[in-house]
């Protein structure tokens, strides 16, 4: 019996983990570039306008903030769309 309830116990904090990852993945996907911009880079330095780099330089640079930031591949993409716009 006890096991029993340990196994139900590790089912619903499993489904609640589930449900909360997809929420907030969820919200990922609905972020702009600019608001992920925003909320993830402007943490430790101004933002250089979109049109301060080529679109060259802004894939490296974004290389290396993606590290410093810990970003995941769709916060990545979206910000590097963003600051590409510019030019
Ligand atoms: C954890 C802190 C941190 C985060 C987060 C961060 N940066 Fe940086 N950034 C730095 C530091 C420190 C430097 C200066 C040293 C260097 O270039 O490594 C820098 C430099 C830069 C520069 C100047 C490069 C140059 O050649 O003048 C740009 C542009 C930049 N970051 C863009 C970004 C973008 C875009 C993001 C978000 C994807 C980001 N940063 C996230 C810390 C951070």
């Amino acid at each position: 019996m006890k096991r029993n309830k340990i196994i139900v116990t590790l089912s619903i904090l499993i489904t609640i983990g589930v449900v909360v990852t997809s929420c907030v993945s969820a919200k990922i996907n609905d972020k702009t570039g600019s608001q992920l911009w925003t909320e993830n880079c402007r943490r430790c330095h101004n933002s250089p306008p979109s049109s301060a780099f080529t679109n060259v330089q802004w894939e490296v640079i974004n290389t290396h903030m993606r590290e410093r930031g810990l970003l995941t591949d769709v916060e990545y993409k979206k910000i590097l769309d963003f600051m590409q716009q510019g030019d």
